[in-house]
């Protein structure tokens, strides 16, 4: 409750400033800061930034700060092509001083002091931090008040105060189901670094893939991995990395489930005869250890124990998902086991597999974290649930005295909009009723990024800019909620980000390219103009419309691999449908704007038609193309209708909704957008709609 009442006072700081960043005046620039911070206060004029702007550090120094400050100059410099010496100065005289108290822990923990003041005035920069991750965080913020200005590049005066609202801040990235590079890793961990997300979660072993080398059992990555694997050497070294920009590493070895990749080279580990091969498919499958063997306790007691070393977090992901117990149904030793334990089920023999790997893993000295099947009666209270099934697990757990973070509504690959992951609050739903002691358990929350449907190429595109969304989320007031403020501010963060070596922008243009080969420019701004409009279906529908049962061979050179997972085009077009309806259609600018966009999109299918036949990439997207040009003539037959200040006749409404019920349905695994805002002006336009009167 106090905690509630302390954010409430941050919240109206908060919003008075920064609720509507893009209506602000001109003495109040737009502040495009995300996360936005707990406190901000604006004032007038700004402080230039030019070739002789420099860093100082006071107070307490370690060489990662140095580092840091290097990065930041190197950043500042890519943003305003500014010719700086990329070295922090040694005397106090800089533009920006930056003062950290002291040290933060060796080993991150959760819960450190985040915070950082940051003053910037016409004169100077003030950098205030307790530990070097404020400092970190304050640096971020800094880099993002930096913007081209009328005479050259500035930063406005502010005084931010800030610190986070949760202390468990995270992305998990699965590297098992397509491996991904450790590059690609690191410019995750920089863009993670740029929105202030202070742990990776990096789920390691699965089904289709082992991707640690374990020099104990070296068979799991030989057989296990296609030699797709990281060395230890390389895991250190992403460790320091990431250590570097305040953020934890924690490993997950998903267990007793997820794990055939682990029998293909040590099937005495699984509860089935086998032999196993490494599996192509998704989904769930039968393997799964055997709880009842003491080799298997004895084996993961060394594992844990190497890998404990090699990840120095105090947190140690045992998975725990999705455990269908057909291997233990199938097998009699399990089957007896249980009868002489008094094992009854299924579940409760995962209890006890859990509770005796947890010993295992405090006896390394660390904390067990788990999805939350794993949160059984009986299981111990010093556990960690991530709850990904339900919002309701993590209050329950939290009741009951357990420890947890969210990740249901933040699953990345279900390709829901910024807003809606937005929307999701930990403390919402059953968690809002707990009380001030309960809502101290949850700790935050972490977006996750599945990769049935990703490689290394579309990766970054998959996790941004949506990721953005979710660490504000995590990080600023509960009142931070408005989602016009949020795309305005996403939007420029987004190109940040890119400059940081993340490709999710451009990565869409390149695999565009090659989908349309040699096309003629006008053919390729046609295909783009479609691509602009559509997305991927949504949730697990991709596997159930997949033309062909997907596997971790097929090919992702499709359009639906290549389109970003939400359309910005598409959400622009409907503010503009609503702005235009709300205005009982008389808005006579959103008109013209709407009949330009409408004209293009009808005109489009004939464009593109040509490379449809050239390519059978884009052939594959040739009906959502028809679509979009009878979307295009629609609306625009409604706007004349509305025009005409005649309501449009009853067969001409009913006939244009049947035509939409067929564009809405998916293609080529690709919604159509724009089609629900088409269909309000077709509403508007007929008998009873907003619009149907005559124009006064
Ligand atoms: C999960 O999505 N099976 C954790």
């Amino acid at each position: 409750m106090a905690q509630n009442a302390r954010l409430q006072g941050l919240g109206i700081l908060v919003l008075c400033s920064l609720l509507h960043p893009a209506m602000t005046t001109a003495q109040q620039p737009a502040l495009n800061l995300m996360p936005l911070p707990a406190n901000v206060q604006s004032g007038a004029g700004s402080l230039r930034v030019d070739s002789t702007f420099s860093v100082a550090f006071t107070g307490y120094a370690e060489p990662r700060l140095e580092r840091a400050g290097e990065r930041f100059l190197r950043q500042l410099a890519r943003q305003t092509g500014l010719p700086l010496a990329l070295k922090p100065s040694k005397t106090a005289k800089a533009t920006l001083v930056i003062q950290t108290d002291h040290a933060s822990k060796e080993i991150q923990e959760v819960g450190e002091d985040e915070s950082y003041i940051l003053d910037v005035s016409t004169a100077s920069g003030r950098l205030r931090a307790t530990t070097p991750l404020g400092t970190m965080h304050g640096l971020q913020a800094f880099l993002q008040l930096v913007d081209v200005s009328p005479d050259g590049f500035a930063a406005p005066v502010v005084t931010i105060q800030d610190k986070p609202r949760f202390p468990w801040r995270g992305l998990m990235i699965d590297s098992a189901r397509h491996f991904i590079p450790l590059d690609v890793i690191r410019r995750n961990l920089d863009g993670m670094e740029a929105v202030k997300m202070n742990v990776f979660h990096w789920h390691l072993s699965e089904n289709q893939g082992f991707r640690v080398e374990s020099r104990k059992f070296p068979k799991l990555q030989e057989l296990g991995s296609d030699a797709l694997y990281y060395t230890q050497e390389e895991i250190r070294d992403l460790i320091a990395y990431a250590r570097d920009r305040g953020i934890r590493v924690v490993p997950e070895f998903d267990m007793p489930g997820h794990s055939t990749a682990w029998f293909v080279g040590h099937p005495e580990l699984a509860s089935g005869k086998g032999p196993y091969e490494i599996e192509r498919r998704w989904g769930v499958f039968d393997p799964a250890m055997d709880p009842t063997s003491e080799r298997v306790y004895k084996f993961l007691d060394e594992f844990i124990g190497e890998m404990g070393k090699i990840f120095p977090d105090h947190y140690f992901h045992i998975g725990g998902d999705e455990v269908n117990g057909k291997e233990w149904d199938a097998n009699p030793k399990i089957q007896a086991f249980m009868k002489s334990q008094g094992i009854k089920n299924n579940q409760e023999l995962q209890a006890y597999f859990s509770g005796r790997v947890q010993k295992l893993v405090v006896k390394h000295g660390k904390v067990v974290i788990g999805w939350d099947e794993v949160l059984v009666p009986g299981v111990p209270k010093d556990i960690v649930i991530q709850s990904w099934r339900g919002q309701a697990s993590l209050a329950q757990a939290a009741k009951q005295g357990y420890r947890g973070i969210l990740s249901n509504g933040y699953y990345l690959d279900l390709g829901w909009s910024a807003a809606r992951h937005y929307a999701v609050d930990p403390m919402s739903g059953d968690a809002a009723n707990l009380s001030a002691e309960e809502q101290q358990r949850i700790l935050g929350g972490e977006s996750c990024m599945w990769a049935e449907y990703v490689n290394p190429e579309n990766v970054d595109s998959r996790i941004w800019p949506r990721n953005a969304a979710i660490a504000e989320r995590l990080w600023s007031p509960q009142e931070v909620r408005d989602p016009a403020s949020m795309y305005a501010r996403l939007d420029f963060v987004s190109t940040r980000l890119e400059w940081l070596g993340l490709t999710h922008r451009t990565v869409s243009r390149h695999m565009l390219q090659r989908l349309a080969g040699s096309a003629s420019s006008a053919e390729f701004a046609a295909l783009r103009t479609l691509t602009d409009v559509v997305e991927p279906v949504k949730d697990y529908t991709r596997e159930r419309t997949a033309p062909a049962e997907p596997t971790s061979a097929t090919p992702m050179n499709r359009v639906v691999d290549a389109v970003p997972l939400e359309s910005d085009a598409g959400r622009r077009f409907g503010e503009l449908v609503d702005q235009f309806v709300a205005s009982s259609c008389h808005d006579a600018a959103a008109e013209a704007r709407l009949r330009a966009q409408l004209t293009v999109w009808r005109d489009n299918g004939a464009i593109l038609q040509p490379l449809a036949q050239r390519s059978f990439l884009v052939k594959e997207v040739a009906a959502n193309s028809q679509d979009l040009s009878a979307l295009g003539a629609a609306g625009l037959a409604a706007l004349d209708a509305i025009a005409k200040g005649q309501p449009a006749p009853e067969a001409w409404k009913a006939q244009q909704l049947a035509l939409l019920e067929q564009v809405k349905k998916p293609k080529a695994q690709l919604l159509m957008i724009p089609a629900p805002a088409v269909q309000k002006l077709i509403e508007a336009a007929s008998a009873g709609g907003a619009c149907s009167s005559p124009k006064s």
